[in-house]
């Protein structure tokens, strides 16, 4: 197993390099050969949720009715039994109608303990949109957790205020948003307040940037000049500048092909990384 950094995530410890179950592709069969491969590679920390995986391209978006959706079937059928040291993440909040009501939280979490085949799951994210105030939403999260549903509770897609109505209800362990190369300075000050924390920063379309919901890496001059100088891949370039943000950060690369998962998890740490990201807010 490559020697990659650990971090924290609530009271486990993860491999800083983990893996997002978005881009499991649409065929079941290979992404359950994917999942036993990426753990086979050292993967402890999956990020999923019952609406993964959706279908590449700009017009399908994280919250689509038209997601494929078996991507907790596929992770149980692949990884069940669980290794001990393998942390599921999901996310609440995103249905086909919309943003689940508060009263829908609890069938959601049930829906995916089911399909994980587990009697407590991991980290739940809130992935919340639209919402002034999570809390109403996050107090239910906190309700199922105090009833031993969840272990521990994270945030998705939330600014500063967000996080602050959540930490007065309970405790956040994990803040998920886009960050990346392309972002610019967007959620430099969430990255910051979670390591005071001691909160993990998860950025997802790390690799995908702008590009978003379309998918592939994002074309970059500045790093396509430093991987060639490097002798690495533009991925790989990515997946340290997100690594070099900090030690509370934790990469979660989303791929449906082995080749690139493979590639992903031999990323190592980059001198100089750190001064590429200087580009516009996106
Ligand atoms: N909370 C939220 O709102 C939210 C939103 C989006 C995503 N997420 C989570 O964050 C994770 C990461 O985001 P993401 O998957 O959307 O985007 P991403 O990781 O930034 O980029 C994924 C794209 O990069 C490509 N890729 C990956 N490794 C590569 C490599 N070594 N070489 C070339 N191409 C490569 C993949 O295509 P191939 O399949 O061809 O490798 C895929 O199209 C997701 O999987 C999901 O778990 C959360």
């Amino acid at each position: 197993m490559p020697a990659y950094e650990t971090a924290t995530l609530g009271d486990r410890t993860v491999h800083r390099i983990g893996f997002g179950a978005k881009r499991l592709g649409h065929d079941r069969a290979h992404a359950i050969a994917l999942l036993r491969h990426a753990v086979d590679s050292g993967v402890d920390h999956i990020d999923t949720a019952d609406f993964y995986p959706t279908h590449a391209g700009a017009e399908h978006r994280e919250h689509d009715s038209t997601a494929l959706g078996w991507a907790n079937e596929a992770i149980r059928e692949a990884l069940a039994p669980y290794p001990d040291e393998l942390v599921i993440a999901t996310k609440v909040g995103p249905t086909a109608a919309g943003l689940a009501r508060p009263d829908q939280l609890r069938g959601l979490v049930e829906a995916d303990l089911r399909a994980l085949g587990r009697d407590r799951l991991d980290v739940v994210y809130l992935r919340q949109y639209g919402l002034e105030s999570v809390a109403e939403h996050f107090g239910v999260l906190a309700d199922l957790r105090q009833a031993g549903l969840i272990r521990h509770l994270g945030l998705s897609n939330v600014r500063l205020p967000h996080l602050a109505q959540a930490e007065t209800i309970a405790p956040v362990v994990a803040v998920q948003n886009r960050y990346g190369v392309d972002f610019g300075r967007v959620n430099d000050e969430m990255l910051d307040v979670c390591r005071a924390r001691g909160i993990a920063f998860v950025p997802f379309f790390a690799l995908a940037g702008t590009g978003r919901e379309r998918g592939g890496v994002l074309a970059n001059d500045a790093v396509t000049a430093f991987a060639h100088a490097h002798g690495v891949s533009p991925a790989q370039v990515r997946i340290a500048w997100t690594l070099s943000r900090g030690p509370h950060v934790l990469a979660i690369p989303g791929t449906g092909s082995m080749a690139h998962l493979t590639e992903n998890m031999r990323t190592g740490a980059l001198s100089g990384v750190e001064e590429l990201g200087s580009g516009q807010d996106g």
